[in-house]
C-alpha cells in the first residue's frame, strides 16, 4: 500500500494526510464503526474525520486506545483527529466545553483540527440532524470564532476551521478574526467541483479538505447518483479503477485533502489504492465537463416552508 503522504498548511510547519477516514454513517455509528476503524489504522489511515452530531468520538476513541494497547501505534501523535463544533454548542460560552467533553469521548488530550460544523448555529441541547426551524439560530461567527481562537490558546486543539462555509462567510469571519481559518472542509467531487471556492481558498492561505469525494452515502435510506455517471465508470474501466478510485484520483489531484468513509474492510482498502498513478489532462477534461449538482443543501437540514432567519444565499458554495 502507498504511503499516505502529507499536505502542509499556510505557516508551512503544520501538515495533515491527504487521505483520511470518514466516519459518519446513517443511521449514526454503528457497531460496526470501531472495528472499522481499527482495520483502517492497521491499513494505514491516520487522519480520522469525527463529529459531536455523528456519535462516533466515542468509538473512535475506543479504536484509539485498543490500537495503542496492541501496539498499532505506539503514540497517539501518529495520529490526526479532526471533530466538529455541532450548531447546539455554537454559542460563545459552550465551545471549549464542547470541545472539551470531546476530548472526554475521545481519550486524548488534543485533538489536531477543530471545525465549525455548519455556518449556523441551533438552541442549546438540540444536538440532532436535520435541525427544526424553531430550534434554528443564526451564527454570531465573531463570538464564537473567539471561542474557537480559545481552544487553541487552552491547547484543546492544534488547528481550527470551519466546515461548508462559503466565500461570503470566510470574509465575514476575517474581519475579526485574529487567527484566520486552517481549513474549510467542504462537500467536493466530481459532480460538485468547488472551482470558485478552492480559488477563493486559496487566495486567503485556507486548506481544502474534501468531505463525500465519491459523492456521498450509498444504501438502503439513498441512493448515490453519481456511481451512475458514464463518464467515470468509462474512465474506470478503461483504466482497470474502480469509479471511486476515478473519484478519489480526482480529487488528490486537485491538490486538496480528503475523508472518505467506509465501514467495509475490502472498500477501505480499495479507497487507499489510488495514490500510486495519475488521471491524464484527457481524462481530467472529461470528468470536468460532468453535469455540477451538490448533495448537501441547508434546506435538507431544515425541513419546512417557513422563513429562514438568516440569508440563504450566503450558504451557496459557488
Ligand atoms: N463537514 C460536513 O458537513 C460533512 C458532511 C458529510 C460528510 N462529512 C465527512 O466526510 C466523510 C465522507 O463523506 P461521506 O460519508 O458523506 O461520503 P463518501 O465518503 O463519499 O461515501 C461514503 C459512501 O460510499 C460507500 N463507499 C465507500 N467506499 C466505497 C467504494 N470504494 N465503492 C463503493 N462504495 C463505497 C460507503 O459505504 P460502505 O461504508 O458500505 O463502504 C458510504 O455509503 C464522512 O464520513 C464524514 O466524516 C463531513
Amino acid at each position: 500500500m502507498a504511503k499516505i503522504p502529507e499536505i502542509r498548511l499556510r505557516d508551512g510547519v503544520r501538515a495533515m494526510p491527504a487521505v483520511g477516514m470518514g466516519t459518519a454513517d446513517m443511521p449514526f455509528a454503528p457497531a460496526s464503526t470501531k472495528p472499522a476503524i481499527l482495520h483502517a489504522i492497521e491499513l494505514g489511515y491516520r487522519h480520522f474525520d469525527t463529529a459531536t452530531l455523528y456519535e462516533t468520538e466515542q468509538p473512535l476513541g475506543e479504536a484509539i486506545a485498543e490500537a495503542l494497547r496492541i501496539g498499532l501505534i505506539s503514540s497517539r501523535s501518529e495520529l490526526f483527529i479532526t471533530s466538529k463544533l455541532w450548531c447546539d454548542s455554537a454559542h460563545p460560552q459552550l465551545v471549549v466545553p464542547a470541545l472539551q467533553k470531546s476530548l472526554r469521548n475521545l481519550q486524548v488530550d488534543y485533538i489536531d483540527l477543530y471545525l465549525i460544523h455548519m455556518p449556523m448555529s441551533s438552541r442549546q441541547g438540540t444536538c440532532r440532524f436535520p435541525i427544526s426551524r424553531e430550534d434554528a439560530l443564526p451564527l454570531d461567527i465573531k463570538s464564537v470564532w473567539e471561542a474557537m481562537e480559545d481552544c487553541l490558546k487552552l491547547g484543546l486543539t492544534n488547528l481550527i476551521g470551519v466546515s461548508n462555509f462559503s466565500p461570503c462567510l470566510i470574509d465575514k469571519l476575517l474581519l475579526t478574526a485574529k487567527v484566520p481559518p486552517f481549513v474549510n472542509q467542504v462537500e467536493m467531487h466530481p459532480a460538485w467541483q468547488q472551482v470558485k471556492l478552492r480559488e477563493y481558498c486559496k487566495e486567503k492561505g485556507i486548506h481544502v479538505t474534501a468531505y463525500s469525494p465519491i459523492g456521498g452515502y450509498n444504501g438502503p435510506l439513498l441512493k448515490n447518483q453519481l456511481m451512475d455517471s458514464d463518464v467515470l465508470n468509462d474512465i474506470a474501466k478503461a483504466r482497470g479503477k474502480t469509479f471511486a478510485q476515478i473519484c478519489l484520483r480526482w480529487v488528490h489531484q486537485q491538490g486538496v485533502s480528503l475523508v472518505v468513509k467506509s465501514f467495509n474492510k475490502e472498500r477501505l482498502k480499495e479507497n487507499l489504492q489510488f495514490l500510486d498513478w495519475e488521471l491524464s489532462e484527457e481524462e481530467c477534461r472529461k470528468i470536468s465537463q460532468i453535469p455540477q449538482r451538490k448533495n448537501f443543501h441547508l434546506e435538507s437540514i431544515l425541513p419546512g416552508e417557513e422563513k429562514l432567519c438568516f440569508n440563504i444565499a450566503e450558504f451557496e458554495f459557488y
